[in-house]
């Protein structure tokens, strides 16, 4: 659905993405996961069409897209700040791409929508009134009203967590399954990308590290800066989790 042959990307000289090739299918849920300044937004204003590359071409369904402006791609992003209207309600935020163009989603499908994102309750709200997961929702339907083929993310979860981070993953599972809509989201968290995702873009400074399944990332790591920056940061967590219940364990036994 969406090739990216050979993009790479200097400002002032500087390298910040270095030859990058990737092949992603309809229906996929993809994540770019890298540490801090190694690329992904760049990544993705490049594939959404906010920034140029200075390098390299972008296909759509075969179609070369690489000087296409943004308005006239078939795609859409929520940002990581959400950018919603403030002075607005979470239904009118949630409708108002739709104000000249009613074709793309019907009042049924809007219903549709609400319900799925679990907003109904809070239609009539302004957004200073939502919380952090609602207003994540309410951004994320903004965008699913206006039936992008491509839906790009930028860390949504990132400002959520405990039982909000995972209810809201659980949601957009769900939706590219019913919606077969193909995702692409950026993070720097290892556990997010490998619980949520088809598919892994490691980036390292600019550069594809490995580009695979969660599992085969698991199970063959690439190179060192997979194995450290992935697959030891788990291990990690893992150990951390598993000393908490021992420990609870423990207790209860003496
Ligand atoms: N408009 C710009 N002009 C100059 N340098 C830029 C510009 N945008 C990004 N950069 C540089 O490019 C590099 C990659 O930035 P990018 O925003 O893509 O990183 P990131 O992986 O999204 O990081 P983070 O996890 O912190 O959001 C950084 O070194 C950044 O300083
Ligand atoms: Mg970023």
């Amino acid at each position: 659905m969406l090739t990216i042959k050979h993009i790479s990307k200097q400002f002032h000289k500087q390298t910040v993405l270095d030859n990058i090739n990737l092949e992603i299918h309809q229906g996929e849920i993809v994540s770019i996961l890298g540490q801090s300044g190694s690329g992904k937004t760049t990544l993705l204003n490049i594939i959404l069409g906010l920034e140029e590359p200075s390098e390299g071409n972008l296909f759509f369904k075969g179609v070369d897209i690489t000087n296409v402006p943004m308005e006239k791609r078939p795609f859409n992003i929520v940002f990581q700040d959400y950018a919603l209207f403030p002075n607005l309600t979470a239904y009118q935020n949630l409708t108002y791409g739709l104000k000249n163009r009613k074709e793309h989603s019907s009042e049924e499908e809007i219903n549709e929508l609400i319900q799925l994102l679990d907003l109904t309750k809070h239609l009539d709200k302004l957004i200073h009134q939502l919380s952090g997961g609602q207003k994540q929702r309410v951004a994320l339907g903004r965008t699913l009203v206006m039936k992008p083929q491509i839906l790009l993310l930028d860390e949504p979860l990132s400002a959520l967590d405990g039982v909000i981070k995972e209810s809201i993953k659980a949601r957009i599972q769900e939706i590219a399954k019913k919606l077969h809509l193909t995702i692409i989201i950026v993070t720097h968290d290892p556990e997010e990308a490998l619980t949520m995702s088809d598919k892994i873009v490691v980036l390292d400074n600019g550069k594809i590290a490995q580009y695979s399944t969660p599992i085969e990332i698991m199970n063959r790591a690439s190179c060192h800066f997979v194995q450290e920056f992935i697959i030891n940061q788990l291990m990690i967590k893992q150990r951390n989790i598993q000393e908490i219940f021992q420990q609870s364990l423990q207790r209860k036994e003496s």
